[in-house]
């Protein structure tokens, strides 16, 4: 931090304040209900220009363009990224074709609700990945207190996650939801076929009638044994990650209601519209993009962390781990040429307070300068104290004050250096409509990202070499000659 500063940096963050009476005018925003704070950075109004200069050369602005027309901006894969045609955003022709397939969505959710399949109780989700974490998250946030139905996901290959997750379900009243873009990934096919046990073994007569799948390649679907009827389809430009508003949401649908599937939808869209349209000044996914790209970059900031203070929202950090590191952990431009300056920083969090007993310690003092990023909610459940509410806040509000001003002692040891940057987001609650917005502004904040480096977020080859070894290694016909560690490793674990 310091050498950034005598290269010519920015001030200390408390200085900023001084320097720039209108800061916090100038550097907080409410979007779709949400309140958006990144004053606490070091964003000065001519980091900013030198931001918007570089989103100008870079072609941030085309991209954005281009994304929500529907042209091809995964080139490696030869495909338009869809996501924001599920909610309602985007070229007409792609918004008719999703809202028909949301059409087949909601018509299976009503059927199930009608009692089509009996009395259903569960529902096991089986997914890994983006097939599962963004069904998983909105269902724990949204779900405590209007759940309809109980909702288990499974995404481990681990026999114990499969205990885990159908301990409180009754299979002869439980549907399984299988959820796979492509329907090739060993860890779902496998818990497939487990769950297909389970209910042969409880005696459910038709075990293949009680599945939906949800996949891009229908045909594989009915190829493993699922009635077309039953095969909910999204389209191949909706990337894994960014499948919670297609199909991949119908567990979460199911659990939360038809209604409020459509408010998160509603509420996507409207940050959509913020995105595509606000000035770059006021455009709160591109602010937050310009904030990561200076710490990445010129702090040497290699990773950042995202503390929701709200139980509800604990399984976010997941979420955008597999979101900004799956997307944006490249090393090569989209146009084959190397990335010069460090990608997407590891997103790493935990929940607050419980992370203020376990990691805060260096976050105040360790040598490592450590974006935050506080995720809070003004009102609770209606069921819990407003006393419990009150502290949260207060703990996350006084955490980014005291990582900022820091405090002065004789004692190094209890010195605390401050100037330690934090965003903070107040949700006025935690409701569809403003947890829809605030995972697209999550979403768009990783594109912008990548727009600025000139990288694809929508492909993801780096994950493919590890399955093909693994899956040399299972049927014995790995062709590379094995080193002495690989050799040992598989001896030692019998296999
Ligand atoms: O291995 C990574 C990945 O391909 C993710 O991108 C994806 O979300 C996950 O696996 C699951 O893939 P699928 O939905 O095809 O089963």
């Amino acid at each position: 931090m310091d050498e950034h500063r005598q290269q010519g940096g920015t001030q200390r963050l408390d200085e900023l304040f001084r320097a720039e009476p209108d800061r916090l005018s100038r550097l907080t925003f409410e979007v779709a209900g949400v309140y958006f704070d990144w004053s606490k950075t070091h964003l000065d109004r001519a980091t900013i220009e030198r931001f918007e200069d570089r989103a100008e050369a870079a072609g941030v602005a085309k991209a954005r363009d281009a994304l929500f027309a529907g042209d091809i901006v995964n080139p490696s894969e030869g495909r338009a990224a869809t996501h924001v045609a599920e909610r309602g955003s985007g070229a007409a022709g792609d918004n008719a074709e999703a809202a028909a397939r949301r059409g087949r969505v909601r018509a299976l959710v009503d059927a199930i609700e009608g009692g089509a399949f009996g009395d259903i109780t569960g529902v096991l989700h089986i997914g890994i990945g983006g097939s599962v974490l963004g069904p998983a998250l909105l269902t724990d946030a949204l779900g405590r207190s209007r759940s309809r139905i109980d909702v288990s996901f499974l995404s481990n290959i681990d026999g114990g996650a499969f205990e885990e997750a159908t301990d409180m379900l009754d299979p002869v009243t439980t549907l399984i939801v299988v959820a796979s873009k492509t329907m090739t990934t060993a860890e779902t096919l496998a818990n497939y076929g487990a769950a297909l046990d389970w209910l042969r073994d409880a005696g459910v007569e038709d075990p293949h009638g009680r599945v939906i799948a949800v996949t891009a390649k229908p045909e594989a679907a009915v190829a493993a044994g699922i009635d077309e009827t039953r095969v909910l389809v999204f389209g191949e430009g909706v990337g894994g990650r960014y499948s919670l508003w297609s199909a991949v949401g119908v567990s979460a649908a199911l659990a939360l209601g038809w209604d409020a599937f459509e408010e998160l939808l509603e509420g996507a869209a409207e940050m959509d519209r913020h995105f595509r349209f606000a000035a770059p000044a006021e455009n709160v996914p591109l602010i937050a993009a310009f904030a990561d790209r200076l710490y990445a970059e010129e702090y040497g900031c290699g990773t950042r962390a995202v503390f929701p203070y709200d139980e509800r929202l604990r399984l976010l950090p997941f979420y955008l781990q597999q979101l900004e590191m799956e997307s944006n952990g490249k090393s090569v431009r989209i146009d084959g040429s190397a990335v010069t300056a460090p990608s997407a920083p590891v997103t790493w969090g935990g929940t607050g307070t419980d992370a203020q007993h376990a990691v805060f310690q260096l976050l105040h003092q360790g040598t490592a300068i450590v974006p935050v990023e506080f995720v809070t909610v003004r009102e609770g459940e209606d069921s819990q104290s407003p006393e419990h509410r009150r502290a949260l806040l207060l703990n996350a509000i006084g955490q980014a004050a005291a990582l900022m001003h820091g405090k002065a002692s004789d004692d190094p040891q209890r010195a605390y250096a401050g100037n330690r940057p934090s965003a903070t987001i107040l949700l006025s609650q935690l409701d569809p409509r403003s947890l829809g917005a605030l995972l697209a502004f999550y979403e768009h904040r990783t594109f912008a990202n990548a727009a600025l480096l000139g990288i694809n977020p929508f492909d993801q080859w780096g994950v493919e070499l590890g399955k093909q070894i693994a899956g040399k290694l299972a049927d014995g016909t790995s062709e590379e000659k094995l080193d002495a560690s690989t050799l040992a490793l598989m001896e030692r674990a019998g296999l």
